[in-house]
């Protein structure tokens, strides 16, 4: 509309100059002059920013700034934040002057954010790919992402303290993130998945590399295998493998949902570690059979002990008849002795007048 108007100024012009003195040319003129002015404020780029009308793309770089930009061009597809010092993202951080962003992608990786304050994101419709990547958040508002209809792609890598873990869990809910496709998440010491209910999201793609899960229980296993569109990656946490993993261990065999299977590691037990998940034997992470184990070891044991019950038993029963025993073993004894004595006695003197003479 506005270029509209521009154009039948431009081509008014020449009429313009030729009648100097009418006072409709003049009236144009300061219209011309109106309708260009905002257009003018558009096209200028936020300080320390490089901007690139063609693409949409606004960078801004390692500065001093505290604060995401202000003056945010409306024409803005790609806003790159990267290497500031932005302790704390405020409600509409990214609202131009009160005005929605047609904004698609916003990457603020490695801004040292802290805390994400609720709606932070409002006024950006369109956004598609949200990257936080390795920031410090250590307070994220249940309502942070609220306001982001179309997200698709958030991605959380190293960013995450221990003490924000559980808020992520409330932040990434379901009503705020009805279209996320995909959520990566490595490098944050997460010890479990922090979705409430993996069935209630469109998720496609979930990365947990590099985490501190151990295990993932039956619960979530029945879960995953119903939800037959998602693909998780799971490499490089320290997975317990004892009985517990049962379940896991034959989604990871028969589901192909995670396709980084074969570079899940064992770190428990002692014995286990480095061995990759998917190369146990079905009877090492077999409950039924470790449990059949222990109680053959009992069962030993009470065998063992039943014997040793009956042995002292058959002992005590025949104390009578074994007195009798040890007696005439006594005697026995005794009388050999009194034998070996007596013949002592006898060969002992000529042998001994034999030595005198
Ligand atoms: C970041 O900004 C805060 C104040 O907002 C300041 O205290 C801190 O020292 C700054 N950090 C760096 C690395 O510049
Ligand atoms: C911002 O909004 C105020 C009033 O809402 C207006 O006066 C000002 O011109 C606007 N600035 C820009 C750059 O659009
Ligand atoms: C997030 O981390 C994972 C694992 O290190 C990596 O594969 C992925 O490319 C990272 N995502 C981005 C956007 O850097
Ligand atoms: C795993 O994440 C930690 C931080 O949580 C990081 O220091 C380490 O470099 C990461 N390892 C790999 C292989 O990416
Ligand atoms: C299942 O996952 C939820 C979070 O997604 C977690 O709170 C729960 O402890 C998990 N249960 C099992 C058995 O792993
Ligand atoms: C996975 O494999 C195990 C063992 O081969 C089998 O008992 C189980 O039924 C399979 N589960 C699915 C869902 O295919």
């Amino acid at each position: 509309m506005r270029e509209k108007m521009w154009i039948f100024q431009t081509a008014d012009n020449p009429k313009c100059l030729f009648s100097v003195w009418n006072q409709w040319c003049l009236y144009y003129a300061a219209v011309a002059c109106l309708l260009l002015s905002p257009v003018r404020t558009e096209d200028v780029c936020p300080s320390s920013c490089v901007c690139a009308r063609e693409s949409g793309t606004v960078t801004c770089r390692d500065g001093e700034d505290t604060e995401v930009p202000g003056d945010i061009p409306e024409w803005t597809t790609t806003l790159i934040l990267k290497g500031r010092n932005i302790s704390t993202l405020q409600r509409g951080a990214f609202m131009s002057n009160g005005t929605e962003l047609e904004m698609t992608t916003l990457l603020l990786s490695y801004n040292g954010i802290q805390v994400i304050e609720p709606y932070a994101f409002l006024g950006l419709p369109r956004l598609h790919r949200l990257d936080l990547s390795h920031n410090q958040l250590e307070s994220i508002s249940a309502r942070a992402f609220h306001g982001l209809p179309e997200l698709h792609s958030l991605i959380l890598n190293h960013s995450i303290l221990p003490r924000a873990t559980e808020q992520l869990s409330s932040a990434l809910s379901p009503q705020s993130l009805r279209n996320l496709h995909r959520l990566e998440l490595a490098g944050n010491m997460l010890k479990y998945i922090p979705l409430v209910r993996l069935d209630m999201y469109n998720l496609r793609t979930l990365v947990l590399i590099n985490n501190s899960i151990e295990s993932i229980g039956g619960e979530n296993v029945t879960v995953l295998y119903q939800q037959r569109n998602i693909h998780v990656f799971l490499s490089l946490n320290p997975f317990r493998c004892t009985c517990e993993l049962e379940a896991f261990y034959y989604w990871l065999k028969n589901s192909s949902q995670c396709p980084d299977a074969g570079r899940l590691l064992c770190s428990e037990p002692e014995a286990k570690m480095g061995v990759p998940v998917v190369k146990l034997r079905a009877e090492d992470v077999d409950c039924m059979n470790e449990n059949l184990e222990a109680v053959s070891y009992v069962f030993l044991g009470i065998v063992l002990a039943l014997i040793g019950v009956v042995f002292l038993m058959v002992l005590y029963l025949n104390r009578g008849g074994i007195k009798r025993w040890l007696n005439n073993i006594r005697e026995a004894c005794r009388d050999q002795m009194e034998v070996y004595h007596y013949r002592y006695e006898q060969d002992s003197d000529p042998r001994l007048a034999n030595v005198a003479v």
